[in-house]
């Protein structure tokens, strides 16, 4: 009778042991699936070029939209880069960011983004939809993009701090500090900005106060070409070159969003 016991239980684990393996074999495959599909997700098509997007793109150049942004070998770095924009925003999230239609203007802080850290430049519809139907055609760059996380801490130590500032004037300096030393190049704030960085906007409920002051240096945005190499100014790195006080403001900034000093 025992030995009938032992043996059954033997059968259980030996059972046990098989489903175990299947499931595990199972599993495995479904993450070699996921990982298919992830590749399949990044050959993003953009749109083909029509009479409208080319219009589109003398209109891109005629407001300047690249002193901000770079959207294939040149431009700026305040923006995200907008090659392959259409690949991570979908057209009426591009649509809600650029028209001065105020239903449009509602959408967007309803539907996408809760609050406006700054006013972005909005054109009439006439101007942004050929706008939009340009930027769905701009492609990923070939080999996407790299993204070189802030490099270690800058030598500022010495600078002697200023006075310091009511906690208030602080706030207010770091935020707009936060829009011209292109950080939203990269980091999306409620929603809106870069999508190459996590976002900022609860950050101090991740990270303390030393920890996102000691963050703020050097990062780099660079798009890839067919072989790997950098395209031709396609090297996106905002100016980082910010004083001990700069980063003191924009960590008060940041700290400030979740209510925290
Ligand atoms: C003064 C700098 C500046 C100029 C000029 C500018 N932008 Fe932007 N743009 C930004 C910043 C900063 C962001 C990210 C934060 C945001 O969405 O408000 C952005 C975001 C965007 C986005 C959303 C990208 C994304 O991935 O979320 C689009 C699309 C865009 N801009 C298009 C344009 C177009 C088209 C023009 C020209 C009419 C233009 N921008 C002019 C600074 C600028
Ligand atoms: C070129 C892209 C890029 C730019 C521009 C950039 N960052 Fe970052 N940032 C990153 C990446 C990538 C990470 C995640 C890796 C890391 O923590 O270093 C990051 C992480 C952070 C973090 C930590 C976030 C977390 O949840 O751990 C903070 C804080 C931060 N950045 C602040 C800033 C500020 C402030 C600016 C503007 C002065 C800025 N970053 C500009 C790429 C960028």
């Amino acid at each position: 009778m025992k030995e009938e016991a032992r043996k059954r239980f033997a059968f259980v684990i030996y059972c046990l042991g098989v489903a175990s393996l299947s499931l595990s074999i199972i599993w495995s495959g479904n993450l070699c699936r996921a990982e298919d599909k992830q590749t399949a997700a990044e050959k993003y098509k953009p749109a083909s070029e029509t009479p409208e997007s080319l219009k589109g793109k003398q209109i891109f150049q005629a407001h300047h939209c690249a002193s901000c942004h770079s959207s294939g070998t040149g431009g700026g770095c305040l923006g995200p880069p907008l090659l392959g924009v259409g690949a991570r925003r979908s057209r009426e999230y591009i649509t809600a960011r650029i028209t001065d239609d105020k239903e449009q203007i509602e959408k967007f802080k309803n539907l996408y983004c809760a609050q406006e850290l700054m006013p972005h430049p909005r054109l009439p519809k006439t101007l942004a939809t050929p706008l939009v139907a340009y930027l769905m055609t701009l492609p990923e760059p070939a080999q996407g993009f790299k993204v070189g996380k802030h490099a270690g801490q800058l030598a500022i130590k010495s600078e002697p701090t200023k006075k310091t500032l009511p906690h208030q004037t602080s706030v207010a300096l770091g935020k707009k500090l936060f829009y011209e030393k292109g950080c939203t190049a990269c980091h999306s704030m409620f929603g809106a900005g870069g999508q190459f960085a996590p976002a900022l906007d609860q950050v101090s409920n991740r990270l303390t106060r030393e920890q996102i002051s000691n963050r703020i240096t050097q990062a780099e945005l660079l798009a890839l070409g067919p072989s790997f190499e950098y395209q031709e100014r396609g090297t996106v790195m905002p100016p980082c070159d910010l004083t001990p006080s700069e980063i003191k403001e924009i960590t008060d900034f940041l700290l400030s969003l979740t209510g925290k000093k």
